[in-house]
């Protein structure tokens, strides 16, 4: 089976980035006047999720819902990757039971075996390595709020804070828009040299730039202001205080730091978000925060996306109308009724 898989949007171009994006608001819009297209009818999602999850779940299982599919929640521990069963079986199974998968990983690498050995399109729901769901419906939400008279390219987005999957998905999507991004955290916690290469490699053919800084003034004349949580999912966790000594109070998303960034600068989190440590009430409540448009733009993203692979896959891998009437006919002369 021919199939393209979802892991990091690396792989994809600008163009069907965009291609995304325009899909997953038409169906947005057309949703929004409650009209549902059966873009996925009979279709099966399986969701795989090491981790919890509150946006990224419900946002999938809705849009199967939404678009006349189903989606089957495999909970943290309810099914094994990699455990007594190895993720090559594993992922045999699940491509012959269902239609298309996502999976919610602790490391990279078994989102990658799963897309390698399962038949049908894999979808990565964040790993440690990137979160590339979190970059469309944030590309989506930029599109929504482009401040008047801009285009994509000439936005500047900066990233306060940890260097999270969420940062560095953040400098891929918006460094393949041709944007210039910011990365302003603490040394120690900035992008790493490995991160750096691959913006560096974008770049080149792009027209975007990235920065990694700690000196605050790199952020001045944003568009967007972005910010994650202070410890990574993933990591070590570190105190609360050990935390606070690092990022506080100079990596808080405060009204100053946001006043900093630009006048008209909307400030945007992936979320979860621990009010009073990265971002405070007052900014997070506020009028430039569009952080609640961005959450309910990981359905509108998602949305598209999974017609995208459903449609993609349908093409590569066309049904056999002859062998399907026979098929059919056959049921029916034995069951002595027409279906
Ligand atoms: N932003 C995000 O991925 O949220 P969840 O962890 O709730 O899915």
């Amino acid at each position: 089976m021919q199939k393209k898989d979802f892991i990091s949007t690396e792989n994809y171009s600008k163009e069907e980035l965009l291609h995304i994006c325009e899909l997953s608001l038409k169906i947005k819009k057309a949703v929004n006047h409650s009209f549902y297209p059966p873009l996925l009818k009979d279709k099966t999602l399986g969701m795989i999720f090491q981790q919890s999850s509150t946006r990224t779940r419900v946002s999938f299982e809705t849009a199967m819902t939404q678009l006349g599919g189903h989606a089957q929640y495999l909970a943290p521990g309810q099914i094994q990757l990699g455990g007594h069963e190895t993720i090559e079986d594993t992922s045999q199974v699940l491509g012959r039971l269902v239609d298309i998968l996502m999976a919610r990983v602790e490391r990279h690498h078994s989102v990658n075996d799963l897309a390698e050995y399962a038949a049908v399109p894999v979808i990565n729901g964040m790993s440690d390595y990137n979160h590339p769901t979190q970059e469309i419906g944030d590309l989506c939400t930029m599109i929504e709020h482009l401040p008047a008279g801009k285009k994509l390219e000439n936005c500047k987005v900066s990233f306060i804070g940890d260097a999270t999957q969420v940062c560095f998905s953040l400098g891929l999507i918006t460094t393949k828009m041709g944007m210039d991004f910011v990365h302003f955290g603490p040394k120690g916690f900035q992008l790493n040299k490995d991160h750096q290469a691959k913006l560096d490699q974008i770049c080149q053919t792009s027209g975007g730039s990235y920065t990694v800084t700690d000196d605050e003034k790199a952020i001045v004349g944003s568009d967007f202001v972005y910010t994650d949580v202070w410890y990574g999912l993933y990591e070590a966790e570190l105190s609360e205080e050990e935390r606070r000594d690092i990022f506080f109070p100079k990596y808080q998303v405060d009204t100053a730091l946001m006043k900093k960034a630009g006048e008209n600068a909307k400030f945007m989190h992936c979320l979860p978000a621990t009010r009073g440590e990265e971002v405070t009430d007052e900014v997070m409540d506020g009028t430039n925060s569009i952080c609640f448009d961005e959450a309910e733009n990981r359905l509108t993203s998602i949305r598209g996306l999974l017609v995208y692979l459903m449609n993609d896959y349908i093409e590569k891998n066309p049904i056999n109308l002859q062998e399907q009437a026979k098929a059919k006919e056959d049921l029916e002369n034995f069951l002595g009724t027409v279906l």
